[in-house]
């Protein structure tokens, strides 16, 4: 077959590979075996076992010759390191907050700030739940409300800006309850839970001027506002020229304080923290961060973790970098829709989301689909990918009854300046041979059942 005549110019990585880590190749009955080791549960396998990570994007990433020779540069003193101050001037530069309190990852931060911010009986509405987020919101005694507009939750819904508040939720909750009773709005951009989604400038804005009208804080959680800022590049009117640094400075300027993770979008392994332009809060922070996590300048990291994230912030701001990070993961987004196989559309910013409930439609959801499916890609292949379904959406706290979301996903993650084209092509094609055998799948039941946050360390068997 002649090789196909390209129809537009090809884009690649505005890098190039220095130092290779090998991966072992695993026969099918041996995964197989790891699988029912692991309880059908993709966080319980071994990565010794795992071919293709696509587990998750989180402290995946692959750091450059630049931020490695900056962990050269670690100043390890216990107080006042000169990467705090450098990470400090950066997260001010490039997010626009004055003041910074450095924690070991995003958990850290939203621990922090629920336990300074929530009463309990308070309620803190959101655009739509985060694991972690919502637990600590709830550890905290608050009650977490879903505002995501309702195209959110529809996984062929083609709306570019999937991850927009909906103000008639949100001020029906204000009404409700008074403004009182919530103690700050909690956004993300992009919405990992809703399948990668973007909010839109315009819709930050807008919810600035409604919670600024009843004295509302915003918080955003700002560990793929980078790749947020590139989607509103790309999409939102009035941003086409402008570069994903400037419009990641303004998006954050609509709110008044940040969690992040920093394992996600700045290209590092470990990190986070909070900032904020509110001095009051800052220094309760900067106080009870040395009770959870260590010294405010240092929050549970070494110096040389600060450096790497100080220096991989300004190579994530790039727009070339950016372009090659959701080209890749559009690439493989794209191949699955060519072959008519059910993802959430449309394609989101850090991974392709399988619509498991779609693909294995004869399992019903108590007998967790999307569970089964990522179990059954790794038999296929050795390809690890994460369940975003009821697993993962717990209990209600009230009622102990399990939640069942109407999103019941798969997530292939793409880590950062990891994987090869032809590693994207073998995870595809691997969806593809798992699709073709769906009407044979069968569905899981959950033998173990842990407290908090159950999809980490929950066991299963097949039915
Ligand atoms: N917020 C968002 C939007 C996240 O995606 C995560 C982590 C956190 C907060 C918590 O940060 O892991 O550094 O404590 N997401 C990972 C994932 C675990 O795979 O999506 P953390």
């Amino acid at each position: 077959m002649p090789y196909p005549k390209p129809t537009r110019r090809s884009w690649a990585e505005p890098w190039k590979v220095k130092m290779v880590e090998p991966i072992r190749m695993t026969t099918r009955p041996q995964r197989e075996r790891c699988i029912v080791e692991a309880g059908y549960n993709t966080f319980l396998l071994r990565s010794e076992d795992v071919y293709i990570d696509l587990l998750t994007d989180s402290g995946t990433n692959a750091m450059s010759d630049n931020q490695w020779a900056g962990m050269m540069l670690g100043d390890e003193a216990y107080a006042g390191s000169r990467n705090f101050y450098h990470l400090w001037e950066a997260v001010t530069e490039y997010y626009g907050y004055k003041y910074l309190v450095p924690t070991h990852q995003g958990r850290g931060a939203e621990h922090i700030l629920s336990k300074i911010m929530i009463k309990p009986g308070d309620f803190v509405p959101g655009n739509r739940y985060f694991t972690t987020t919502r637990l600590h919101q709830e550890l905290a005694g608050g009650t977490f409300v879903d505002v995501i507009i309702d195209e959110a939750h529809d996984p062929a819904n083609e709306h570019p800006f999937k991850g927009n508040v909906d103000f008639g939720k949100l001020q029906r909750l204000i009404d409700e309850v008074g403004a009182k009773k919530i103690p700050y709005v909690s956004v993300a951009g992009t919405v990992n839970m809703a399948g990668g989604q973007p909010q839109s400038m315009a819709n930050l804005r807008a919810l600035r001027e409604l919670c600024s009208r009843h004295g509302i804080p915003i918080v955003l959680d700002a560990t793929r506002a980078i790749e947020n800022a590139y989607f509103i590049q790309q999409r939102e009117e009035g941003y086409r020229n402008k570069k994903v640094a400037e419009i990641l400075k303004e998006y954050c300027s609509y709110a008044d304080s940040s969690t992040m993770s920093a394992k996600k979008d700045t290209l590092t392994n470990i990190g986070g923290w909070l900032a904020t332009n509110d001095q009051g809060l800052f220094e309760e922070a900067r106080n009870m961060v040395v009770v959870y996590e260590g010294l405010h300048t240092y929050g549970g990291l070494a110096g040389r973790d600060m450096e790497a994230m100080a220096r991989g912030i300004v190579e994530s701001v790039d727009d070339d970098h950016m372009r090659a990070r959701i080209g890749q993961v559009e690439y493989l987004g794209q191949h699955l829709i060519d072959w008519a196989i059910p993802i959430v559309r449309p394609i989101g910013g850090h991974a392709v989301f399988l619509d498991a409930r779609a693909i294995y439609a004869h399992i019903p959801q108590s007998q967790y689909p999307a569970q089964a499916l990522a179990a059954d890609l790794y038999i296929d292949s050795g390809v690890r990918s994460m369940e975003r379904g009821a697993v993962s959406a717990g209990r209600d706290p009230k009622t102990g009854e399990e939640r069942f979301p109407k999103l019941e996903l798969v997530r292939l993650t793409l880590p950062r300046r990891v994987y090869t084209q032809a590693h994207t092509d073998v995870a595809a094609e691997s969806v593809l041979a798992v699709y073709e055998q769906r009407e044979q799948a069968r569905g899981l039941k959950m033998v173990y059942e842990p407290k908090y946050l159950r999809f980490f360390q929950a066991r299963f068997e097949q039915i």
